[in-house]
C-alpha cells in the first residue's frame, strides 16, 4: 500500500475530505492540513487541496466578488487582486482579509496596482474592462476592452508564464482570442466563462417555473456569449426527466428567451453596471473545477480546432475542466436546428474578431 507523503506512520488511514475547509479527518481522528499538489496515488484518498496563488485582474464588481468567493472557498493560499484604480484593490483586499476571522478562511487576500505580487500565479481570472451600460451591446465594449485585455495579457505572460487564464471580460469570446493571441499560451490554458453563467440563468428560471430545486436541473447552453447563445433543449432534464415532459413548449421558449436576455434584464434594473453575483459564481465554479481537478463537464468558451466543424475561434462548447485546464472538448450530437444556431453564433463571434487590431 502507498501512503501520501504526509502520512509519516504506517497506519492504515482512511481520509475523508471535509467540506470546503481543506481538512482531512482520518479514522483515528487525526487532522491533517493539505496544501499544494495532490499526493494521492491510490485513489483511496480524496481530499481537498489548494493552489499557491490565484490572481484576479480587475477589482470591480465581478473581480472583487470572485476574489472573495475564491478566498472563502480556500482555493488558493494567496488571492491577489490587481486593478489600475489607485487604492481600490488594496482597500477591497484588506476589507476581505478582515472578514477572514469571521468567515473562517485562511486564504490571504491582497490588492495591488502592479504585477510583482502576482508572479507565479497558478490561475489568473481576467475581469478588467468596462461593463455594459443600459442600451450598450457587448460588442460596443469591443475596442476599449480589447486594449485593456491586451495589456493585461502581456503582463500575465511575463509574470505568470505557466498560469491557466479564465477570461470574463466582454465581449467574451473575442477577449479570449485576445488573451490567447497575446500570451501565446496553448488552448488548454485560456478558457472563457460565459456558458456556465448562461446555463445557470436558464436553470434558475426552469427551477422557478417548475418549483423544484435548482440542483435537479441539468442543462447546457452553448455558442457565443451574446444574443446568439444556443440553449440545448434536447439536453435539458430535471433529474433525468426531459424538461419537455414537464413543461409546455411555449413556456420553455419564453425561458430560453429570458436566459438569452438575462444580462440585459439585470443591466436594466441596475442602470449603472451589470450583473456580478452570478458571473463571479460562474468564474469561481471554473476555478474550483481546475484547482480540485474535478474533471467537471461545463460549457466554456474554448478555442476550436476542428471540433463541431469549426476552426480558429473561441466558442461555448462542453469541455472537461481539470488541473491542466481545458482537458477535453466534448463533441455531442446536435439537432439540425442546434447546428444551424451554433454556426450563426460562430459568425457573430468571427465578425468582431476580424475588426480588432492586435
Ligand atoms: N463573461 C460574462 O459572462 C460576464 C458577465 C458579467 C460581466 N462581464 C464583463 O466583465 C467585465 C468586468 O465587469 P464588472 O462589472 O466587474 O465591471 P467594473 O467596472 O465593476 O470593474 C472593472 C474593473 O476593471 C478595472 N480595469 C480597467 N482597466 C484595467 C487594467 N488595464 N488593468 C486592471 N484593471 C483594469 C477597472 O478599474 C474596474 O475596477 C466587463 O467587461 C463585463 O462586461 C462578463
Amino acid at each position: 500500500m502507498r501512503y501520501p507523503k504526509w502520512a509519516a506512520n504506517n497506519r492504515y488511514i482512511e481520509a475523508v475530505a471535509r467540506s470546503t475547509h481543506n481538512l482531512l479527518l482520518t479514522r483515528d481522528c487525526d487532522i491533517f492540513q493539505g496544501c499544494g499538489e495532490t499526493t494521492n496515488s491510490t485513489s483511496r484518498f480524496t481530499y481537498k487541496t489548494m493552489v499557491n496563488k490565484i490572481t484576479v485582474v480587475g477589482a470591480g464588481n465581478v473581480g472583487a466578488t470572485a476574489a472573495q468567493r475564491i478566498a472563502e472557498k480556500e482555493l488558493a493560499r494567496t488571492v491577489v487582486m490587481v486593478d489600475v484604480a489607485d487604492g481600490v484593490p488594496q482597500g477591497k483586499g484588506l476589507d476581505q482579509w478582515e472578514s477572514a476571522p469571521i468567515e473562517g478562511f485562511d486564504s490571504r487576500v491582497v490588492g495591488t496596482n502592479g504585477y510583482d505580487e502576482t508572479a507565479g500565479s497558478d490561475i489568473v481570472v481576467i475581469t478588467a474592462g468596462i461593463a455594459r451600460k443600459p442600451g450598450m451591446s457587448r460588442d460596443d465594449l469591443l475596442n476599449t476592452n480589447a486594449g485593456i485585455v491586451k495589456s493585461v495579457s502581456e503582463q500575465i505572460a511575463r509574470s505568470s508564464p505557466n498560469a491557466i487564464i479564465i477570461v470574463v471580460s466582454n465581449p467574451l469570446d473575442v477577449m479570449c482570442y485576445v488573451a490567447k493571441h497575446v500570451t501565446g499560451f496553448p488552448r488548454e490554458r485560456v478558457i472563457g466563462m460565459a456558458g456556465v453563467l448562461d446555463t445557470a440563468r436558464y436553470r434558475s428560471f426552469i427551477a422557478l417555473e417548475l418549483n423544484v430545486s435548482v440542483k435537479d436541473i441539468q442543462a447546457m447552453v452553448l455558442g457565443g456569449h451574446g444574443d446568439t447563445m444556443v440553449p440545448l433543449i434536447s439536453y435539458t432534464t430535471v433529474s433525468g426527466i426531459p424538461v419537455t415532459q414537464l413543461m409546455k413548449r411555449d413556456k420553455l421558449d419564453a425561458i430560453v428567451d429570458r436566459a438569452r436576455n438575462g444580462g440585459a434584464e439585470i443591466v436594466k434594473f441596475l442602470k449603472t453596471g451589470s450583473a456580478y453575483y452570478a458571473p463571479s459564481s460562474g468564474a469561481v465554479q471554473m476555478v474550483e473545477a481546475i484547482v480540485l481537478d474535478q474533471k467537471r463537464i461545463l460549457p466554456c468558451s474554448a478555442w476550436l480546432d476542428g471540433e463541431y466543424g469549426m476552426k480558429g475561434l473561441f466558442l461555448g462548447v462542453p469541455v472537461k475542466l481539470g488541473r491542466n485546464g481545458m482537458e477535453q472538448i466534448l463533441e455531442i450530437e446536435l439537432t439540425a436546428d442546434e447546428k444551424a444556431a451554433l454556426a450563426k453564433s460562430a459568425e457573430a463571434v468571427r465578425e468582431p474578431m476580424s475588426v480588432i487590431k492586435l
